[in-house]
């Protein structure tokens, strides 16, 4: 399988095609940004750190039955994945208060939430990825009934795996952002990354940020902290 064609420069990854059309070769930038980019920062070793929790965690979350755009692991920064036309909905479950939750609200850090809060987000840089509800979300096209039903039930069913996979470490998942594709024939499927960069996570044992809030908050470097997630994950597997 070879790489063809840069398809999308993002912030944290370039999509390229390959000679597979429904094969993807993503590679994982050593780039962290915040407040949409404007905090933009190369970070040495966070492309493959961030590659090898997303690929454990796909890999756990195939294994387990659940329908995801996850191939296979090529090198340090890469993998493959099945293309996907792309929800152009950020599917955000929080456990617990924080962020732009806990600012809206101006509620305790952390506060326990139950049930879990699910939130839509709009994927528009020019727009800022505004707030979006689910009426908004159809009657704009984004997505069907269906899907956003859909989107709902795998958000919670993932969540599930995820709390109970952290809990069984030592970390509290606080939040996390997924986002959802169809494949060619329509399957509906997991999509994009499972990093520290789309989800806040919480050493229960001391109360520290153990993703890219250490960037956002400038708490120090972010490397040695996405290294000890993914070693905790690998030696709990
Ligand atoms: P954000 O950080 O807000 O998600 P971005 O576009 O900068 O935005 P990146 O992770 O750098 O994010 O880029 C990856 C892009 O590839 C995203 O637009 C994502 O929606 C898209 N993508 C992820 N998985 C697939 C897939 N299987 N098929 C097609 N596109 C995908
Ligand atoms: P949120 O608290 O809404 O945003 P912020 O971090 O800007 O205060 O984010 C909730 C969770 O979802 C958090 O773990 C970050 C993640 N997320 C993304 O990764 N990308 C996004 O575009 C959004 C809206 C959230």
């Amino acid at each position: 399988m070879e790489k063809t064609t840069v398809l999308y420069t993002g912030k944290a990854k370039q999509m390229w095609a390959t000679d597979d059309p429904d094969i993807l070769w993503v590679e994982y930038m050593d780039q962290a940004t915040a407040l949409n980019g404007k905090k933009k920062v190369q970070i040495d070793g966070k492309g493959t750190l961030n590659r090898q929790i997303s690929s454990l965690l796909f890999e756990e979350l195939n294994a387990q039955g659940f329908p995801t755009h996850y191939l296979k692991t090529l090198d340090d920064t890469t993998m493959l994945v099945k293309k996907c036309t792309m929800i152009p909905l950020e599917a955000v479950v929080r456990n617990f208060a924080s962020g732009s939750f806990e600012r809206k609200f101006k509620v305790e850090h952390l506060k326990p939430l139950v049930p879990a809060v699910h939130e839509f987000f709009y994927k528009s840089d020019a727009l800022d990825d505004p707030f979006i509800n689910n009426e908004q979300a159809i009657a704009l096209g984004f997505a069907d009934k269906e899907t956003i039903d859909e989107i709902h039930a795998m958000s919670d069913r993932v969540n599930a795996y995820l709390k109970e996979r952290f809990a069984n470490i030592g970390i509290d998942l606080v939040d996390f952002k997924l986002e959802f594709g169809r494949l060619s024939d329509g399957t509906f499927v997991l999509a994009d990354e499972l990093s520290p960069d789309n989800m806040r996570l919480v050493d229960e044992a001391t109360g520290n940020s153990l993703d890219k809030d250490v960037f956002r908050k400038d708490q120090g470097p972010l490397t040695p902290v996405y290294a000890s997630v993914l070693k905790r994950l690998k030696e709990s597997k």
